[in-house]
């Protein structure tokens, strides 16, 4: 297929965010586009479901986490509503902890078959990695040197965009499979909501009920109840002021020692060692090799 130039004056940026690590990428994407002239329009899905631009954009980007293997059940439900455009091109950007490694390559599938089936142009897809906020992480300085990356990663996406590369993968049938059975995510999602309980720590402020991108917290005399719409973003077990949160069960899922993406990016700054070299653990190679790019 052949590249030719891009012509964007408007840009529709629609992102899903659990806990900021996505945010923190679309809002550098946002910069970048203003900086080359173009007029950008950002929407937070879980704030406003429904999509009403009088006009298509002349680009629609789309950005999720990566959920077991493929993007947020709330960014597919979006994307599934979308009203039909023709030929309107549009590229997804996932973020995952891992990387472009199997099966985290085929995460992107299920969205942009919606895409192309709403009458999208499919012009790219890429894998951007922020530091993991599920189960493990990769070592502190990888970690580190992800969010010091995002600047150079953006503005080199943006350029491909803008000058008309079209990058577009066709994941591995065994990297497909494992993205369709990791719809099973969303049972185990519920499970996990449900199991959530509130200990004497919580000084029933409220935030995780206003917070809740699923809408799924209710304060019952004071006192947080979780629903069965959980999606295990884990916003509100993070996000609490007073750690007062935590599951029944699949704990294992949740990082001890908390997630905070704006604490993590003012270490960056400071504390980054740009010479350090990883310990060489296979179960990062994903994060490595992103590095390397
Ligand atoms: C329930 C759940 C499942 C996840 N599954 C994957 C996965 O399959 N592959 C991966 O690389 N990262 C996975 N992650 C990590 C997230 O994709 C990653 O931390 C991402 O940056 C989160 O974005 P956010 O901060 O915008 O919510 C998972 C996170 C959660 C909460």
């Amino acid at each position: 297929m052949n590249d030719r130039k891009l012509t964007v004056k408007t840009v529709t940026l629609a992102y899903f965010s659990g806990t900021g690590g996505t945010k923190a990428i679309v809002s550098c994407f946002e910069t970048q586009f203003v900086k080359s002239g173009i007029h950008v329009n950002v929407i937070d899905i879980s704030c406003c479901n429904t999509y009403h631009e009088e006009k298509a954009p002349d680009l629609l980007i789309i950005f999720s986490p990566v959920y077991a293997f493929r993007l947020a059940s709330i960014m597919e439900h979006w994307t599934k509503n979308l009203p039909k455009t023709q030929n309107t091109p549009a590229a997804v950007i996932s973020v995952s902890g891992g990387g472009e490694t199997s099966p985290n390559t085929a995460c992107r599938v299920h969205c942009k078959r919606l895409l192309v089936k709403k009458g999208y142009q499919l012009i790219y897809e890429k894998m951007f990695v922020m530091p993991s906020n599920f189960a493990s992480q990769a070592e502190y300085q990888l970690n580190l040197q992800l969010l010091n990356a995002i600047p150079q990663k953006v503005t080199q996406t943006v350029t491909e965009i803008l000058s008309g590369k079209i990058y577009l993968t066709r994941p591995r049938v065994p990297d497909r499979f494992f993205a369709f059975i990791g719809k099973a995510e969303h049972f185990g999602a519920k499970i996990f909501g449900l199991s959530i309980r509130a200990s004497k720590a919580c000084t029933q402020c409220g935030l995780c009920e206003r917070k809740c991108p699923a809408k799924n917290i209710r304060l019952q005399n004071g006192v947080p109840k979780f629903g069965s719409n959980c999606m295990w973003c884990l916003k509100c077990i993070y996000d609490c002021p007073h750690n007062a949160l935590s599951p029944g069960v699949l704990k294992f899922s949740v990082l001890k020692d908390g997630y905070n993406i704006t604490e993590m990016s003012d270490k960056a700054k400071t504390q980054c060692d740009a010479e350090y070299h990883p310990s060489g653990s296979m179960l990062w190679q994903g994060v490595i090799d992103y590095l390397r790019k």
